[in-house]
């Protein structure tokens, strides 16, 4: 199974919205397979948005990642990658789907209240930069209520 990064971003988590973002996760039939509220440095999120570096929004955005703690998970299932990104939703959560988390709890690109890995490849490494301890290995016993294997 595929497996995805997650966060929950500070805005998310001082919102009040760690639960909600999970239950939607588990309702779809996704697992959980690793989990922690942490605070990250500034270095660690110019990282994680390395990509982005270029963009005039950058120094904002990693403010943002920093301003409090974050909610850094995996979550693994079948096409979990694009699907985890279609339950977060567009970008900008006014152009967000309602249904979406982002289409339902937010308004601002700059307070998206979440993130999702865009790519298989992307999300391996996303994955290898938050959990370098590794992750929880667990199958769920409803497995063969969720998946017809
Ligand atoms: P993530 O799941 O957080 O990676 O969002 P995304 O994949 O939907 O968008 P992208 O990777 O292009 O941008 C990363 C984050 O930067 C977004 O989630 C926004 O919080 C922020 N961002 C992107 N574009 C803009 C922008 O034009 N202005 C501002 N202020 N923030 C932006
Ligand atoms: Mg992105």
């Amino acid at each position: 199974l595929e497996q995805t990064f997650i966060m929950i971003k500070p805005d998310g988590v001082q919102r009040g919205l760690i639960g909600e973002v999970i239950g939607r996760f588990e309702k779809k039939g996704f697992y959980l397979k690793a989990m922690k509220l942490i605070n990250v440095e500034k270095s660690f999120a110019e990282k994680h948005y390395a990509d982005l570096s270029s963009k005039p929004f950058f120094g904002g955005l990693v403010e943002y990642i920093v301003s409090g703690p974050v909610v850094a998970m995996v979550w693994e299932g079948k096409q979990v990658v694009s699907t985890g990104r279609k339950l977060v939703g567009a970008t900008n959560p006014l152009a967000a789907e309602p249904g979406t988390i982002r289409g339902d709890f937010a308004v601002d690109i700059g307070r998206n209240v979440i993130h999702g890995s865009d790519s298989v490849e992307n999300a391996r490494k996303e994955i290898a930069l938050w959990f370098p301890e590794g992750i929880a290995e667990w199958r769920s016993n409803q497995h063969p209520w969720i998946y017809e294997v």
